[in-house]
């Protein structure tokens, strides 16, 4: 059976099937939620929470790791968070600054390549100095990429996309033909990291708070009620196994997808 791409975003048969027979996936996004309600259960302050979810972090990076899966892309701040009260938005500020100059030796001598993404151009002088040189410490790392959305939002990923290519074509570099999926792919963050496999929020809620939007059009989705800070090695390997038994149809029917996997 063949099954023909019939525009260059299409996968072809291989890629298809290589995609569809994936037991690990190659790229992880998790939305790391529920750390106010772990601490206010504790009658502890929210911050605690917050303090607590940074263990979870190591934990799951160091999962991923183990797990060989490629990319894992955590949301630690979106951006709608601002919107919360200011106290606890520059508590999580001082908390990611000091989590960066702790934890990067650790995860250089690991092979972790760390890549923040979202618009950090609000944050401070300073903090932006700490990412751009975790960044460039660890650029050549091959092992796990490590992706940290800090006021990130998916709306804004694809609009600095669409930006970017708007100014492209005002400026004559490109025409508008040229505005393709393909190229809006090229300009969104992590675009040389293969699309999201699976999705995973902790916290018991069902929803995708504006996180990578595009980058997981085809994404399975794992909802747990584990909040953040008690999300451990076991939780991730759950996820990644129910991940294993569903079927990715691509928008194929599943005995297509069947044929197709019986032919490679
Ligand atoms: C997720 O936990 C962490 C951030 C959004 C920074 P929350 O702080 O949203 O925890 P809940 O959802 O209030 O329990
Ligand atoms: C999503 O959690 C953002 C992060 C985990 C950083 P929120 O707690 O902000 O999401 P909503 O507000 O419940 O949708
Ligand atoms: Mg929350």
């Amino acid at each position: 059976m063949s099954i023909e791409p019939q525009s260059s975003s299409e996968f072809s048969n291989e890629a298809l099937c290589e995609l569809v027979k994936q037991s690990i996936p190659k790229h992880v996004a998790i939305i790391m939620d529920g750390n106010g309600r772990w601490a206010q259960s504790q009658g502890k302050p929210r911050v605690i929470g917050h303090k607590a979810g940074v263990k979870a972090v190591r934990r799951a990076v160091s999962t991923a790791r183990e797990m060989g899966i490629g990319s894992l892309t955590l949301f630690a701040f979106s951006s709608e968070n601002w919107r919360r009260p200011d106290k606890e938005v520059s508590l999580l500020m001082e908390l990611f600054f000091t989590v960066l100059q702790r934890e990067l030796k650790l995860l250089h001598k690991n092979g972790v390549r760390l890549n923040i993404i979202g618009d950090i151009s609000r944050f401070s002088e300073r903090l932006q100095k700490q990412i751009a040189s975790a960044m460039a410490k660890t650029e050549d790392n091959t092992g796990l990429v490590l992706n940290v959305a800090a006021n990130y939002g998916g709306r804004w990923d694809i609009m600095q996309a669409a930006q970017t290519l708007a100014e492209k074509v005002e400026s004559g570099e490109m025409s508008s033909s040229q505005f393709t999926e393909e190229a809006l792919s090229q300009h969104l963050c992590m675009q040389n990291q293969p699309e999201v496999d699976l999705m995973i929020r902790t916290g018991g809620d069902f929803r995708i708070s504006n996180f990578v939007l595009w980058q997981a059009a085809y994404a399975e989705l794992v909802f747990t009620d584990v909040l953040w800070p008690d999300f451990d090695e076991q939780a991730f390997k759950d996820a990644v196994a129910i991940f294993a038994t569903r079927q990715r149809r691509f928008g194929l029917t599943g005995s297509q997808i069947e044929t197709l996997q019986a032919e490679q």
